[in-house]
């Protein structure tokens, strides 16, 4: 007979492995499966935490290189082990991927290596590694298959020369030249990491500019800054073709000005990525699936009573945070909580350096949906402990309503920006104003006193330090 779990997780991505956690947490028996060896998805292993690991180390490098003697800091030789590089990525890796095993076996989760596939609305089948099938039945099916790379017909990936993240985040050497498919997240973030270890980087973007779904200011500091950090952008690009021949590809563009003919070693395609919904028995049981993404409603359940999805399968950002809050959401849910996600308060983070951080609606979103506002601005130049760090690139921008002053967006491009949003999040989560950061604490000297300031110039209209 087969087994019964209160709830089988297909997927231990971000959205999965955070959602059998909360599920085993609040009393229910859970098992979750992964075809992978190890749990956490692309985000632990393929994704965010390796990539972060080579940005750190890439920078680390790069601030030797070129920032240390401003410091006073006199390197005579700097060289770089790759191998040894990898080495410590694999480590970050290994040991999140291993706390995702521990904390399923301190809370109860059962993990299972296999390939899911929906039979039927409460039963799963799972292919194990070797072949063998298991049948497991569940009260309920949560999907978090997650996302994978987006392809173009005119790039296939061969995984040697043109590639995709996943190739990008173990080259065995430093590419001569690398073209970056796709002036994205992971366009911008894996071209930094390479551009830092010395090969020379392109990045080819479709539409008329990088970042497209940023605030259109931030966005244009950002591309003056790769662009002084070496990286070539085109904008306006498209694509057309790549060929092969020995050890170099010859990619082929439309760009604004005429067609483009760029000589490389590597091609990186970072063009999106798109719902894993094949192949998992969806069509089969009947789940609707519209514009590639499982179609849900407020409870997460799909058009299948008792299936439900979160995470990339479904719509919004594919950003790994919205999948585990959506998974925290769902299994508080499921055990009869109130529960919900805010949606307007998701923030986003691109790792470059600096880095580029955002929380609610763009000035050009404002704009759109004929909202008036206020905007205040501060540069990092002006911020003490951004000149004793020799880190003064960037500024804070801060968006109010204009009659109500409350807090409708933050961007900011600068150093740890990372983690300077975090103070935007939660005056957004509670529906703040931008009088409150103005009037709020900020510890001196840090870097979140940009933020305070650039709130004071959205209210009073005047910051102190500018
Ligand atoms: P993306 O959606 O961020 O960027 C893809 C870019 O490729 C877009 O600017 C698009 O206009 C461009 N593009 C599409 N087709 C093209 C073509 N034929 N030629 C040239 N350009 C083309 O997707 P990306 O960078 O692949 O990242 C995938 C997902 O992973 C994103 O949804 C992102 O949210 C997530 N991610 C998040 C990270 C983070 O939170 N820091 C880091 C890396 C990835």
């Amino acid at each position: 007979m087969a087994e019964r779990y209160d709830l089988i997780v297909i997927g231990g991505g971000p959205g999965g492995y955070v959602a059998a956690i909360r599920a085993a947490q609040l009393g229910k028996k859970v098992v979750c499966i992964d075809k992978r060896p190890s749990f956490g998805g692309t985000c632990l292993n393929v994704g965010c935490i390796p990539s972060k690991a080579l940005l750190d180390s890439s920078e680390f490098y790069s601030q030797i290189q070129h920032k240390a003697s401003r410091h006073g800091i006199a390197v005579s030789k700097v060289g770089l082990d790759l191998a040894a590089m990898m080495k410590r990525k694999d480590a970050v890796v290994k040991a999140n991927t291993d706390g995702i095993a521990m904390l399923f076996k301190k809370n109860g989760v059962k993990p299972m290596q296999g390939t899911g596939r929906l039979i039927a609305p409460d039963k799963v089948e799972v292919t194990g590694p070797d072949g063998t099938k298991t049948v497991l039945e569940g009260n309920a099916v949560l999907l978090a298959m997650g996302s994978e790379s987006a392809t173009i017909p005119a790039l296939p990936i061969d995984g040697k020369q043109i590639v995709t993240s996943t190739e990008a985040l173990a080259f065995d050497s430093v590419p001569e030249h690398l073209v970056v498919v796709g002036g994205g997240y992971i366009g911008l973030e894996m071209g930094s990491v390479w551009l830092r270890l010395g090969s020379k980087v392109t990045v080819v973007e479709f539409l008329p500019r990088i970042l497209p779904l940023n605030d259109t200011e931030i966005v244009n500091l950002v591309h003056k800054s790769l662009t002084k950090q070496g990286m070539t952008i085109h904008v306006g690009a498209k694509v057309t073709g790549a060929k092969a021949s020995g050890k170099k590809v010859t990619v082929v563009a439309q760009g604004p000005n005429g067609d483009l003919k760029i000589d490389c070693d590597k091609v990186l395609v970072a063009v999106g990525r798109k719902a894993v919904t094949q192949g998992c028995g969806l069509e089969e049981v009947g789940v609707k699936v519209e514009n590639g993404k499982v179609a849900v409603d407020d409870k997460y359940q799909t058009s299948v009573p008792g299936v439900y999805a979160i995470g990339d399968l479904i719509d919004g950002p594919m950003l790994a945070h919205k999948a585990m809050e959506e998974g925290i959401a769902f299994a508080e849910m499921l055990a009869g909580q109130p529960a919900h996600v805010n949606y307007d308060a998701i923030p986003s983070v691109i790792y470059t350096w600096p880095e580029v951080a955002a929380v609610g609606k763009t000035e050009d979103q404002l704009k759109e949906a004929g909202v008036e506002y206020r905007v205040g601005k501060f540069p990092f130049l002006a911020s003490g402990r951004a000149r004793a760090m020799d880190e003064t690139e960037g500024i804070v921008k801060v968006l109010a309503d204009a009659k109500t002053d409350r807090l409708l967006g933050v961007h900011i491009f600068g150093p740890r920006a990372s983690d300077m949003i975090a103070e935007a999040v939660t005056t957004i989560e509670f529906v703040g104003s931008a009088e409150d950061i103005a009037r709020i604490v900020h510890a001196h000297p840090t870097l979140s006193e940009a933020l305070g300031e650039a709130a004071r110039v959205a209210y009073f209209g005047k910051a102190i330090h500018i």
